[in-house]
């Protein structure tokens, strides 16, 4: 399993990402009618953005290699009595889950993947959304000053998820990152993809 280095980021305190609280741009998505089905969240960390889509009514899996912000996540939802659920898995090899979603959420994780790592990452998102099916990519854009950690462009976007690969690109928009140390956010895209 790739990853295993980021479980470090959550042993000593908050990780610079984790801001405890649901980014506004999915809350915003989620609001505006975004989510069906059933979710799924790669890289999900210490949970928010799925306790927030759960808390909404939705089924909710999240993953991730970092198993300390996965006894973090579902603490969580025991203590604000959130039905969600929360398992090991890498985001490389999604096809082992042997379930499929409705709807895919990406919060952070695309932009950390580059090359080959990213290809196959695509794939392994395709592997279990079902046709049809939302994936939204939060990521960091290399638009406007102060940009996160590996920033990506809308071209980088649209090659990744291309019609060949089972994806079409429906929506990039301009959004923000929340993280610990960007005021007012990070530069981000809002990718909204569907699974053809
Ligand atoms: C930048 S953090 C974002 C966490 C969370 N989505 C959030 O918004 O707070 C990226 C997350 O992806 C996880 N991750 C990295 N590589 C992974 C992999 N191969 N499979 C599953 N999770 C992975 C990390 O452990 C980390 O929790």
């Amino acid at each position: 399993m790739t990853g295993l280095p980021w479980d470090a980021s959550y042993r000593d305190g908050p990780a610079p990402w984790d801001t405890g609280r649901p980014q506004p741009a999915i809350m915003r998505a989620a609001a505006r009618g975004g989510f069906a089905g059933a979710v799924l969240d790669v890289g999900c960390g210490t949970g928010e953005n799925a306790l927030h889509v759960a808390s909404l009514g939705w089924p909710v899996l999240g993953v991730d290699v970092a198993e300390t912000a996965l006894a973090i996540a579902r603490a969580k939802a025991a203590e604000r009595g959130i039905a969600a659920e929360f398992a090991a898995a890498d985001a490389l090899h999604l096809e082992r889950l042997g379930r499929r979603f409705e709807t895919v959420l990406d919060c952070g994780l695309f932009h950390t993947f580059g090359g080959d790592e990213r290809l196959a990452y695509v794939a392994s998102l395709a592997s279990v959304t079902e046709r049809a099916g939302t994936l939204y990519v939060l990521c960091f854009s290399d638009r406007g000053p102060d940009a996160g950690p590996h920033p990506v462009s809308q071209e980088e976007l649209r090659a990744a998820f291309s019609p060949g690969d089972g994806w079409q690109v429906a929506a990039i928009e301009p959004d923000r990152v929340q993280t610990r140390y960007h005021e007012d956010g990070a530069p981000a895209w809002l990718a909204t993809i569907k699974r053809i």
